[in-house]
């Protein structure tokens, strides 16, 4: 071999091995679109347990700084090297190390994503109300199914369901949710899951998960007592992985909403600091333990809760996910969701937009009510599928005395 071909091939092993071990810092701007494909390869990422990974995660983040990617960025492209190297399963990222329960493609535990990204509730060192739960079923890349060029978000919807509600997750998959985009705008719905604590149905919400790929579940007790913490893993979530949605619809898996008609609403809303629904204002706390809705001085002394938007719909502009998750770290629990997140709206001295197009009564189908409508509360949810067709078969041949366009004009009252 002549010498200065041995010269030449020592040079490229070096600098491949340098590549490796620098992690790519050594590629040239112009090629950070590759970084993709380069991530990709196996034989870099060797998964053994969740440490091995939080390591990996940091001696990426100290190199990557190099090619002016974020560590948001890096943490999406290992993500998706991830899902791709181990073909579309990862194996053993539970809440305990032993657990195999396979996961979603691309599930990165939360808290290595969260020990290397900077969030606003970072400096948080003593929460009030911590949120130490994690994540048990994740879909880090549905807001990213274009990798690095984030899929842009119009609406996220967040709908919280109970893990043994199957049959009205489907119905809501089949008809208000059905809407993936409505006049060129992106929607895309999530369901908000607890622990079910019962095996049998925590199995078939894997299932679930696979065959949909559009539930979130964390390992606290799926409760009534516990939907403020529901709240609270649903605004986390979109601030570590859809900061780009414009704006959220919370809502449950009995209301019926009409995304076409959020959309129209929503090309004219304002795109921060926004937070709209039907407003409670000037509500006292029931003090005595025979209701429902029972709060103690304790846990709230004040004698009315700020204005807040009823829980069965309420839109906020995306900016609030991260704000609101951080207030919520700073506020005692309070178990009233609503009240909760209108807690955290308070303190960022919010003002919620009153709307009359959400309708908190539960009710029957009545054709007008629900043409009209952002959302509304149904006696019978099971029978939504009737309702969503019946609404697009009579689109042509009903004439509603209101229509939108009065609504909105009506909706500046507060
Ligand atoms: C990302 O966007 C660029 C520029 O618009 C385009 O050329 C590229 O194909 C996109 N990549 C993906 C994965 O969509
Ligand atoms: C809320 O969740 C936590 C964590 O799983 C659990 O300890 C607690 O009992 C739950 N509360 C209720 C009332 O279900
Ligand atoms: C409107 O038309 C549809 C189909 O053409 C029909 O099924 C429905 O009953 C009509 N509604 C009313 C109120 O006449």
């Amino acid at each position: 071999m002549k010498p200065w071909v041995s010269v030449l091939l020592m040079a490229f092993s070096v600098l491949c091995v340098m590549q490796i071990v620098a992690l790519y810092s050594w590629l040239p701007n112009k090629y950070k679109k590759d970084l993709n494909s380069c991530l990709s390869i196996e034989n870099h990422i060797s998964i053994s347990s969740r440490e091995t990974l939080g390591e990996k995660f940091k001696q990426l983040t100290k190199e990557g700084k190099n090619l002016g990617l974020s560590k948001a960025e890096l943490v999406l492209l290992l993500d998706q090297a991830l899902r791709e190297s181990q073909n579309g399963e990862v194996q053993g990222f539970g809440s305990k190390k032993e657990e195999s329960i396979p996961f979603r493609a691309g599930t990165v535990d939360q808290k290595v994503v969260e020990s290397i990204v900077t969030y606003p509730w970072s400096d948080i060192s003593n929460p009030i109300n911590p949120h130490d739960y994690e994540l048990v079923i994740n879909q880090p890349n549905f807001c990213n199914k274009d990798g690095l060029n984030k899929t842009s978000v119009f609406v996220l919807v967040l709908m919280t369901s109970s893990p043994s509600n199957f049959k009205q997750r489907d119905i809501q998959r089949k008809s208000c949710m059905s809407l993936s985009q409505v006049y060129g705008r992106n929607f895309l719905s999530l369901f908000l899951l607890g622990d079910s604590g019962n095996e049998k149905i925590s199995a078939k919400v894997v299932e679930e998960s696979f065959k949909h790929g559009d539930i979130l579940q964390e390992n606290f007790q799926d409760s009534y007592i516990n939907l403020t913490v529901k709240i609270q893993m649903g605004m986390k979530w979109v601030s570590m992985y859809c900061p780009q949605a414009e704006y959220i619809l919370k809502t449950d898996d009995d209301v019926f909403v009409s995304l076409s008609n959020i959309a129209q609403l929503l090309e004219k809303a304002p795109r921060k600091n926004y937070y709209t629904g039907y407003v409670y204002t000037g509500t006292k706390p029931l003090r005595e333990k025979k209701y429902k809705w029972y709060v103690s001085e304790e846990q709230y002394p004040r004698t009315i809760f700020p204005p807040y938007c009823c829980g069965i719909g309420y839109i906020l502009s995306g900016d609030l996910a991260p704000k609101i998750f951080t207030q919520s770290l700073t506020i005692p629990y309070i178990y009233l969701e609503d009240v909760f997140t209108g807690l955290c709206i308070e303190k960022l001295n919010i003002v919620p937009k009153v709307n009359p197009g959400f309708f908190v009564d539960k009710q029957d189908y009545d054709y007008c009510t629900f043409k009209r409508a952002y959302a509304v509360h149904v006696n019978k949810p099971i029978e939504m599928f009737k309702y969503w067709n019946n609404l697009a078969e009579n689109t042509a041949n009903v004439t509603c005395k209101v229509r939108m366009e009065h609504l909105r004009h009506r909706r500046t009252f507060g």
